[in-house]
Parts: structure tokens; sequence; C-alpha cells
């Protein structure tokens, strides 16, 4: 669902942080390219990399070209450059930008880095709503979907298997989703994670026990059915928006991607936030992948209380930036290129 991020397109970004101040970014996110195999024969090698190059050619001249046919609508360098590199890499874009059918105002929000081409209606809509507001806090928003209500608007996820899969009030999984799982183990609490994640957090336990902090799992990736009882029982002692306020309904838990698990409590009553194990957490998850998810301050984003038990895997880098901004998982990704 989320394209792989690049160098380059973070730069980008970093300008459009700085546009809305609080956001600001200092890290530099980026992906490694993947690795050919190294037994691909021969004989396809040069075939490949011959088809590499020439679409790399396709790609630089439709850049350049869109550079140019970008000239005529008083757009800013900024704005055409990030049009172009649009263009460069969509090739279906770019012929409507040669045929003339994208508006000056479609540009505008295309020139944005982390603007959706699927969303330019919401964005304007946004506009209307909110005509002090700037384009780069319309995109912001509506990519974090604060123009609909929670619940409203579902999208059911592409790539249920992505490390870096979103899972909110938004974005669904497969009622059938059951990732590939892998036992904690003896020592590490109950339960099971995908196995990236299964690993980070035996290595987060050792190393907070090295610092004679304790670390236990407590709840740790759930079934769709899990989650449907677990929602099912809270609603007979709560009304549903109460419980909405703290357990996710079937399909939306975190739970369910096996990247996400309950860290010595999963209670507001226990106070966790006031204990050494969660200023541990806060300090040192990232160094691990881990983040907190549903943080304090953060709940009209995320939909959710704070939790301060509550840890999702998403890899070290993409952790580092998260925790050291002190931003939610939406907000980053409403942050990446789109
Ligand atoms: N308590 C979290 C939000 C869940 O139910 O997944
Ligand atoms: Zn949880």
């Amino acid at each position: 669902m989320h394209r792989l991020k690049t160098r380059r397109w973070v730069q980008l970004l970093l300008v459009v942080g700085l546009c809305f101040g609080t956001l600001a970014t200092t890290g530099a996110v980026g992906r490694e390219e993947p690795v050919r195999p190294p037994e691909a024969p021969a004989v396809q090698a040069p075939a490949e990399q011959g088809g590499d190059q020439a679409a790399a050619k396709e790609a630089e001249l439709r850049r350049q070209r869109a550079a140019s046919l970008l000239g005529r609508y008083g757009l800013t360098r900024e704005q055409r450059d990030t049009m172009s590199a649009r263009a460069a890499a969509d090739a279906a874009l770019f012929q409507r930008l040669e045929r003339g059918e994208l508006s000056r105002t479609e540009l505008t929000w295309l020139g944005l880095p982390n603007a959706r081409a699927d969303r330019l209606d919401r964005y304007d809509a946004w506009m209307e709503a909110h005509p002090e507001d700037t384009r780069e806090n319309a995109v912001f928003q509506v990519n974090l979907n604060q123009d609909q209500a929670f619940y409203s608007l579902i999208w059911e996820t592409a790539d249920p298997d992505s490390l870096d899969v979103l899972v909110n009030k938004h974005y669904t999984l497969p009622a059938s989703y059951v990732p590939e799982l892998e036992a904690l183990g003896k020592g590490y609490g109950s339960g099971s994670l995908r196995p990236e994640a299964a690993r980070a957090f035996r290595a987060m336990v050792d190393g907070a026990k090295a610092e004679g902090v304790t670390l236990r799992s407590v709840s740790a990736y759930r079934s769709y059915k899990t989650q449907k009882n677990t929602y099912n029982r809270y609603l007979k002692q709560y009304k549903q928006s109460t419980v909405d306020t703290f357990s996710a309904r079937p399909g939306h838990s975190e739970h369910q991607t096996g990247l996400a698990l309950d860290i010595n409590v999963a209670s507001s009553r226990a106070h966790f936030e006031n204990t050494a194990a969660f200023a541990w957490l806060k300090a040192h998850c990232a160094e691990y992948g881990f983040i907190l998810r549903y943080d304090q301050g953060k709940e009209a984003i995320t939909g959710y209380r704070f939790e301060p038990w509550h840890y999702r895997y998403v890899g070290v880098e993409t952790a580092k930036v998260i925790m050291e901004q002190g931003i939610s998982y939406e907000e980053y990704l409403a942050l990446q290129p789109g």
C-alpha cells in the first residue's frame, strides 16, 4: 500500500514538513534497493540491465518533457520539479499532462510531494471547508483522513504482509488474514508475532533486562475472531462510543497484523505510564524497531486513548524518525510521498 521511500523524496518532504512547523523533520528515511539474486543467469543479466536502462532513459525523457510543458502553468520551481518527478515515474500521469488534461489546481496539488493523486477532490473540498488553511496542511489532513469520521470510509489494505501496513479506523485487514507467526518463547511472555517482530521483541526484552527492566508480552497476535469476541465482550459492558476509544472493531486491530503487542499490562487503571518500564520503552523502543502507537495528544488522529503499553514494530529506521519527532504512525505516513 505504501510505496518505498527514497532519500530524495524525503528531502522534498522535509521542505513540506518545515511548512507547518511542529512537524519539521531532521532525520532521513530510506529503504535499501532490492538486491538482485546472484544466481541470475549471465545471459539474462545484460538484457534486464538493458531493460532497466531503457526504462530509466524513458523516465528521464518524460521528466524533461514534463518540465518543459509545466512552464506555462505559473507553478513554483518546487512544484514543477515535484510534478516532473511524478510524470517521470508515472507514464499515465505524464500522458494526461501531455494531453492538457490536468488543470492548474490539480497540478498545484500534485506539486506537493505527499499529495495523493486519487485524493485531489478531497483536497479541494478541504480547502472549501477551511479557506484559511494552507495547501500543505490540507494535503496533510486529508492524508490523515481527518475529513472523514472514523469507520465511515474504510479501505481494505492491499498488502497485509507489508511491514509498513497501516491498520486503523480507516484501514482494515481481510477477515481471513493470518500472518506467518512465531511464538515469543519462554521468558518473553505470551503469544506470537511475525518473525521479524518476534526477534526484535526478544532483543528488546534482553536489552531491557540488562538494564534491570522487566518486559513481558501480555497480548500479541490476535485473530479476527479473537478481536471480534474481545470487542463484543466490551460492548456488553459499555456503550459503543466508549468501547471505540480503547478497543478496535474486528478487522481493524493492529494486533491482527502480528506486528503489535501489549507489554506488561493492558489497562489504563495500571498506570503503566508511571513505571520505569514505560520510561525505558519510550527511550529505547525505537532502537529495536518499535513505536509507541497510541500516544497522549494523538487521540484525534489514532482514534484511541493513550495506551502506554501498546507497541508496533515498523523497523528501526522508521521507528527512530517517529519516536524522535513525537509523531504518530498516521502522521509519519501522511508525510510520505504520494
Ligand atoms: N486496544 C487496541 C486499540 C486494539 O484493540 O487493537
Ligand atoms: Zn494493544
